[in-house]
């Protein structure tokens, strides 16, 4: 049979899809908060209008979308026909002037037309469309969703120093896809029918008093003009409130990641008084986007009302000449009245389709982005399983400031090397270039002669089993946690690989086993412990390329002791590279690169090195120096 350990050797590199790298992105993303948030310039946008994203989400409901309008646009005729009922029942049931003979008969086929068109031709019809709006509505949200978080996954690690991950958040389920939603709604509601409502009774009203219907339609015209003001002034405004609440979501959501530090730092009452300061303008902001927005609407509201005692003269002048009858005037007065509401309808529709386009832009701004490590839209070559790591000529830099200049080494396949040197010389840059993070501005980097820049960064992370300096556990189960680095791991493997991380012992005295949940961002877990389970993870995801980054800082010198034991023994026959801080652990190494200010200054062994004068000797001295 079988030993775990065996199986985890046998067992072909891992084929894991884009989890595992997003999650590695997180870790190194957990890592990053102490750098600035500055512009970069390198990203390029794509040409993407909101209609163009729109468009394929749409495309694949138009048919029943369409039919839902239609279903929407009939329950409008159905309210007109409400509507003229008085006027029917004055004029044509009750006769002119005098009762007619067939009074009672006609008095039951209009009772019974009005009852059928309402339960059928309004409610029945009407729910239907709503129905189906609805239904699409979800699809339509969960593609976006959907594209949305994708991309955020392709987008580099460029883009996600830039934008805070509760900004992000509050895109997908935040205001600015709840504004979409209530635009959608609305128009679900009625829109299609208030036109038909509006069409349909201005027809019938045309045919019965043209001279009314202008004065009707004068007013009409104007309120909708009003509408489009309205509209600008809102849509402006929500942009103006959403930019300033998703800046305010994304700093609170940055405090309480750090509420262990806010505690350390006693920072509560800084912190409460600038959340305070940034409530005020979030409260100024909201205060002005709805008073000026009902002030907007005030307006177009004005003008309906001049328009209605405009129509008691109108229609008084009209009775009095015989050209219409009291059926029709209270037709017209009733229609007046009635015609405000599906007008208020669509000049919602406006004011909503304002905030709504303003959020679309918005989250079109994210999906034009596009990543500065892309991978190859086509023919992409793939990663070769194990090879040497070369760096040639390779200069970088985050932003402006050249973090690496013309970088030029070697790693031949089953090294162990050390990248040693003063911290902020670029060791964990050197890290992230080799995982594709990022891309060199100028020179190349391989692995085993394939340029990785041909190649998908997913690939290429695939063949590196990484400890970042500080680990990002997830908010699930230890045994979850550990399956990141390969899905479908059995519970001896995981506990195979947790004895030789120096795991097993801590996990074991918890009481859920490897079933304890452990807090956000690991909370609950000492730094240690945090390491321990990250070089679980790397030694179960079984590459050809080890890579720890200050993997075992934060662990005791006995800890640190055994797990390099035992980490010698894993990483035998495959390239390890150690980023160290403590120069002791790295004794071992068959090679040590020493870096300072971006460049390598010192390639040797540890013994040739600490034979000559030079940074290693210093860095090696000055260790001594501090632990004697
Ligand atoms: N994401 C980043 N954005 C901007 N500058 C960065 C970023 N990461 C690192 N730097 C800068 O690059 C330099 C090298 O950093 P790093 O590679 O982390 O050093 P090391 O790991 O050797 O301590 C430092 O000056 C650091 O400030
Ligand atoms: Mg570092």
């Amino acid at each position: 049979m079988e030993t775990p350990s065996q199986s985890l050797k046998n067992s072909p590199l891992p084929k894991l899809g884009g989890f595992r790298d997003c999650i590695r992105l997180e870790a190194f993303r957990a890592n990053r908060s102490f750098f600035s948030f500055q512009q970069v310039i390198q990203h390029t946008a794509k040409d993407l209008s909101v209609w163009e994203i729109l468009r394929p989400l749409i495309r694949p409901h138009l048919p029943i979308l369409t039919a839902a309008t239609l279903l929407n646009a009939l329950h409008g005729f159905a309210i007109t026909f409400q509507v003229f009922t008085v006027g029917w029942l004055i004029d044509w049931v009750l006769g002119k002037g005098a009762v007619p003979p067939d009074m009672w008969r006609r008095a039951i086929a209009l009772g019974i037309a009005y009852f059928l068109v309402s339960v059928i031709g309004r409610m029945l019809v009407w729910h239907i469309g709503y129905r189906l709006y609805t239904k699409v509505r979800e699809r339509i949200l969960s593609a976006l969703r959907a594209r949305f978080f994708r991309q955020l996954n392709a987008l580099c690690l460029r883009f996600h120093m830039k934008r805070s991950s509760g900004e992000l958040f509050s895109y997908l389920f935040g205001s600015p896809l709840q504004n979409v939603i209530q635009f959608y709604q609305h128009c679900a509601g009625g829109l299609a029918g208030a036109f038909t409502k509006i069409g349909s009774a201005v027809g019938i009203l045309v045919w019965t008093d043209w001279t009314l219907t202008a004065v009707m339609s004068l007013t009409v015209c104007s309120q909708v003009y009003m509408m489009d003001r309205a509209r600008r002034v809102s849509r402006k405004l929500h942009l103006d409130y959403q930019k300033q609440e998703s800046a305010v979501t994304g700093s609170v959501a940055d405090i309480l990641r750090g509420s262990r530090a806010v505690k350390l730092h006693a920072m509560e009452s800084t912190v409460e008084g600038e959340f305070g300061e940034q409530l005020q303008i979030i409260a100024h902001k909201s205060y002005e986007r709805d008073v000026r927005t009902h002030f907007a609407w005030m307006k177009q509201e004005t003008i309906s009302y001049a328009g209605f005692a405009l129509m008691i003269v109108a229609c008084a002048w009209r009775f009095s000449s015989g050209k219409v009858t009291i059926g029709e005037v209270s037709m017209f007065m009733l229609a007046f009245q009635q015609l405000s509401s599906p007008l208020t309808t669509i000049s919602q529709a406006f004011t909503l389709w304002g905030a709504a386009q303003a959020s679309l832009e918005r989250i079109a701004e994210v999906l034009r982005e596009s990543s500065t490590t892309p991978d190859p839209e086509e023919n992409s070559k793939s990663v070769p399983p194990a090879g040497d790591l070369e760096f040639r000529r390779v200069t970088f830099a985050y932003e402006q400031k050249t973090v690496l200049s013309d970088l030029n080494f070697t790693i031949p396949y089953g090294q162990s090397v050390a990248l040693v040197g003063p911290s902020g010389s670029g060791k964990s840059t050197i890290a992230q270039l080799m995982l594709r993070l990022y891309d060199p501005n100028e020179g190349s980097i391989s692995f085993g002669g394939q340029d990785i820049r041909l190649c998908e960064g997913a690939e290429v992370r695939k063949r590196f089993g990484v400890v970042p300096q500080d680990p990002f556990i997830f908010k699930t189960t230890i045994r979850k946690n550990i399956q990141v680095a390969k899905p479908d791991a059995t519970d001896a493997e995981i506990e195979f690989v947790c004895r030789q991380a120096n795991a097993w012992e801590f996990i074991q005295k918890l009481a859920g086993g490897l079933d304890t949940r452990v807090g956000e961002g690991g909370s609950n877990l000492s730094g240690g412990q945090r390491q321990r389970l990250a070089i679980a993870r790397a030694i179960l995801s079984n590459p050809p390329v080890f890579l720890f980054d200050e993997a075992t800082s934060a662990l005791d010198t006995i800890s640190e002791q055994l797990i390099q034991d035992t980490l010698k023994q894993v990483c035998a026959g495959r390239t390890s590279i150690i980023i160290a801080h403590r120069l002791a652990t790295v004794r071992d190494c068959q090679r040590i690169l020493v870096v300072r200010n971006g460049q390598i200054q010192q390639d040797g062994t540890y013994d040739s090195l600490i034979a000559i004068p030079g940074l290693f000797r210093e860095l090696v001295d000055g260790q001594q120096l501090a632990t004697s």
